[in-house]
């Protein structure tokens, strides 16, 4: 039987709620009708942001959420986004379908969001297309409270406050969509750019994020590292706050053929084998970062990962809408534990992409909207937000898929958070349920006191919007006490399971 060890009393610091982040783009149906539906429609709305989405973010506690990209943002010029709606300036987003973007959603209404939502603010400005005083502005715009042109000009499009943008990326993926730079000429860049983007208001810090590597690129990271981040700061807040990381789950590659839900246990293990590598992606980024950032000032914000497969069938290809399984939501597991276990340098981490786009927590059509699998699995992790990591192994639990598609069959991560310990195990077996022993070192007894399931009968299994409940999280009553702090838990085939501790 599998054995999972939880040091109860080893701490090894803290999960960055961020780490729970999400990502809007305007790509497809994420922003407008998934997120905003204007002030006019019939869909219940709050200055235009749908209800029913913004209450179910609202269960998942998301802390962050960045816009407006992606490939988007090194196009996107935000005055085109501001002022009378009726009058913004149209473009066509060449990106994502050629479609006219009539600028409707735009920095307001951004802001309007993510106070709905109750969410951290991260702003990704354009480098590739746009110019220093472009973004300089930008961020006068939104964040200065005093008299100045920006900030009048916000003020008469009826903000009165500055904003807090807590976060503001410095392009994106200027390696590839955003400029084609190389990692010398883009250094250089961030260095400039960077300059001006101005702290305003010492109470309100924005921390920069400079774009990193795209997956395996590990000289980006040493070159960036090495031009741009200034180990003399003393503060956080200083040239460089963050870098990024992009990693998407690709088992067929850059032209997936079939839909989310046609796989076999091949490309499954394969899925689950892509998933698992994050973490030494993780690891070679952080010993890259960590020779010229010993101290560990820098945090990676992983701010782009998720699955990729095919667009659903008759729709466009353009907005990568694709459906959510019980195989995403065991992505979404192996991910979350792999950044919780590197709380030490993953800070932040956005999921792509919120809404009807990618691996999406929330799909809609219309007027209708259903939770994915990965939601439930985001609403099961919502615990560790903010919690300390706990050391835990799992032993005994050996490999399963073959070749290329190897994983380890079972990956854990273990938090406490006010005394209660919350341990995220995945059963990554296509068709096993496993045996697990969960042994605490505590010294007081501690009592399960609630746990939850995500799992179904096949892990094609999704919903729709005709049983939009087919795959959620459910209560599960498959632990045992054996003795004092020793558990037996059978976890079913293809399941993430959340089970706490607590002194009752
Ligand atoms: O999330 C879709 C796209 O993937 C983003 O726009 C881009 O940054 C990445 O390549």
């Amino acid at each position: 039987m599998a054995k999972l060890v939880i040091n109860t009393s080893k701490s090894l610091g803290k999960i960055e709620p961020e780490v729970y982040g999400h990502f809007s783009e305007h790509l497809g149906r994420c922003i407008y009708e998934g997120l905003y539906v204007g002030e006019d429609s019939d869909i219940p709305n709050v200055n235009g942001m749908r209800s029913d989405v913004v209450e179910a973010l609202k269960e998942i506690k998301v802390p962050v959420l960045r816009w407006p990209g992606g490939c988007f943002a090194d196009e996107y010029h935000w005055k085109d986004g501001i002022g009378e709606k009726s009058t913004r300036k149209k473009m066509v987003n060449t990106h994502w379908g050629g479609v006219t973007e009539d600028n409707s959603f735009g920095t307001h209404e951004f802001m309007e969001l993510c106070r709905q939502i109750g969410c951290k603010t991260y702003v990704n400005g354009n480098l590739g297309s746009g110019t220093v005083a472009e973004m300089s502005e930008w961020v006068e715009y939104m964040t200065f409270d005093g008299e100045s042109p920006m900030a009048n000009l916000r003020r008469s499009n009826g903000s009165e406050k500055a904003w807090k943008v807590d976060y503001f990326g410095v392009g994106n993926e200027n390696w590839g969509c955003g400029g084609n730079m190389t990692p010398e000429y883009y250094a250089n860049e961030y260095r400039r750019y960077q300059t001006y983007v101005r702290q305003y208001d010492p109470e309100k810090p924005i921390a920069k994020i400079c774009c990193g590597a795209n997956v395996d690129d590990y000289n980006w990271t040493d070159v960036v590292m090495k031009t741009c981040f200034n180990n003399t700061q003393k503060e956080l807040h200083g040239h460089m706050d963050l870098i990024s990381l992009h990693y998407y789950d690709l088992p067929e590659g850059w032209e997936p053929k079939v839909s989310a839900t046609e796989f076999d246990e091949d490309v499954y293990y394969k899925t689950l084998n892509q998933a698992y590598f994050m973490d030494e992606l993780v690891r070679r980024h952080t010993a890259i970062m960590d020779r010229y950032d010993p101290e560990g000032k820098v945090g990676l914000s992983v701010d782009e990962w998720g699955t990729w497969f095919a667009v659903e069938p008759g729709t466009n290809p353009g907005f990568l809408y694709q459906q959510n399984t019980v195989r995403d939501a065991l992505v979404a597991g192996i991910t979350l534990n792999i950044f919780n276990k590197h709380c030490d340098r993953v800070k932040l981490a956005c999921i792509a992409q919120m809404v009807n786009v990618l691996q999406s927590v929330i799909l809609t059509d219309g007027e209708k909207m259903l939770r994915t699998p990965t939601y439930h699995v985001f609403h099961m992790f919502r615990h560790h937000q903010g919690a300390n990591l706990l050391e835990s192994s799992i032993s005994d639990c050996g490999n399963i898929g073959e070749g290329k598609c190897e994983v380890p069959a079972l990956t854990e991560s273990v938090s406490e958070k006010d005394g209660i310990v919350t341990a995220t195990v995945n059963n990554l077996s296509m068709t096993d349920a496993a045996e697990v022993e969960i042994y605490l070192t505590s010294d007081d007894e501690l009592k399960v006191i609630e746990a939850s399931i995500v799992t179904s009968g096949d892990v094609h299994d999704h919903n729709t919007f005709e049983d939009p409940d087919k795959v959620v999280e459910k209560d599960f009553d498959g632990v045992s006490e054996i003795a004092a702090n020793r558990y037996k838990v059978t976890l079913p085939a293809a399941s993430v399971a959340c089970i706490r501790f607590g002194k009752n």
